[in-house]
């Protein structure tokens, strides 16, 4: 397969770690890279808490720009924005590229902006965000413009298929995003409606692909390195994205390198798996304290220990699990170790 381009940047396999709000955070980016991941996405930031921030009193704690925080490790990292305002999101872009804003800790520039036009939540859409924009695409093409006229960075956009089954617009929707001024297109084969229900459509993907110029990425429902051998092939996408395949599971990313350079793969063993997950909960201990830390870090763990015999139970004593060393013991014991 042909490399992906992005702006200037060349991705060999074209594989990208997908933005997942509460889940893909600096540690777990840093571990999908370390894994093969060419490319990862912030979490979605919202433009206009980021421009509000800069508003606000030196005195006020900065939330929303810790999510646009970039480590050297983890770039190339684009920075995903959502939003329904032009002005909001041309100043939030801005932000983003000169990184002279209230908070900002990065190591790296941001390999791209990226505009969310997928998210199915109701207190996003109903904000006319995420994947309401696929209803107005004159909005959507309004931000797409105010953007790249702001800033030299790439301007990627985030698309579901459509709002639901009746007004699936993908196609000619990515056609007014590339007029816009998009430099890539992602498409996930599902509507609004869908949510992430069964199943993600590859052909709405290929439809894409064909009406388009410009770069587009598939995603959805990539769980492994043959749903991405299948994907491409289906629909002759320039990259793949994966998110909930790579939960608890970022050695899918190795799984598809080794499938695409035609070298074995062979699998973490359990007890390699459950020091991924063991580094994955200190990194975030030591990121984000050991309160939030410890409290986010369960969910992943619950992910790594998925399809270990004993798993449920290990769950449950997961959830009485208090530290680090609490953690340990619990995931150790699963795999009959100390
Ligand atoms: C927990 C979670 C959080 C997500 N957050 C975002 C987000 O912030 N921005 C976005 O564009 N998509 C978000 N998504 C959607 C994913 O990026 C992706 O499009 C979707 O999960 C389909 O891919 P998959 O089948 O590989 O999971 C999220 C998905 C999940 C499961």
């Amino acid at each position: 397969m042909a490399p992906l381009k992005i702006g200037a940047r060349t991705l060999p396999h074209g594989l990208l770690l997908a933005p997942m709000a509460g889940v893909s955070d600096a540690s777990f980016r840093l571990l999908c890279r370390r894994a093969g991941a060419e490319y990862t996405v912030s979490e979605m930031v919202s433009a206009k808490a980021l421009c509000f921030e800069q508003r606000a009193r030196a005195s006020v704690p900065v939330r929303t720009a810790p999510l646009a925080d970039i480590s050297k490790e983890e770039a190339p990292m684009a920075i995903q924005l959502f939003g329904s305002e032009s002005d909001f999101m041309r100043e939030a872009a801005i932000l983003l590229e000169t990184g002279e804003y209230r908070g900002a800790k990065r190591e790296a520039a941001p390999a791209a902006i990226d505009i969310n036009m997928g998210c199915p939540v109701h207190k996003v859409v109903s904000n006319n965000e995420g994947s309401a924009l696929m209803r107005d695409p004159d909005r959507a093409a309004a931000i797409v413009r105010a953007v790249k006229d702001a800033v030299k960075l790439p301007v990627t956009v985030k698309i579901r298929a459509g709002w639901d089954e009746s007004s699936k617009n993908a196609p000619e929707f990515a056609k007014r995003m590339e007029a816009a001024g998009a430099d890539l297109i992602t498409v996930h084969g599902r509507t609004r409606q869908q949510f992430y229900a069964p199943f993600s459509d590859n052909r709405v993907i290929a439809a894409v692909k064909r009406a388009v110029k410009i770069p587009v990425v598939g995603n959805g429902d990539l769980f492994s390195a043959e749903d991405v051998r299948r994907m491409r092939e289906e629909t002759a996408c320039d990259g793949v994205m994966i998110a909930r395949g790579a939960m608890g599971n970022p050695f899918l990313f190795s799984e598809i390198v080794a499938m695409d350079e035609g070298t074995p793969y062979t699998p973490p063993t359990d007890k390699e798996r459950i020091d991924t997950a063991l580094f994955h909960a200190a990194d975030m201990v030591k990121r984000k304290g050991e309160r939030t830390g410890l409290a986010e870090a369960r969910k992943h763990m619950l992910w790594y220990c998925k399809g270990l015999r004993g798993a449920s139970a290990a769950r449950e004593a997961l959830t009485h699990a208090r530290s680090l060393d609490e953690f340990r013991a619990v995931l150790y014991a699963l795999i009959g170790m100390k």
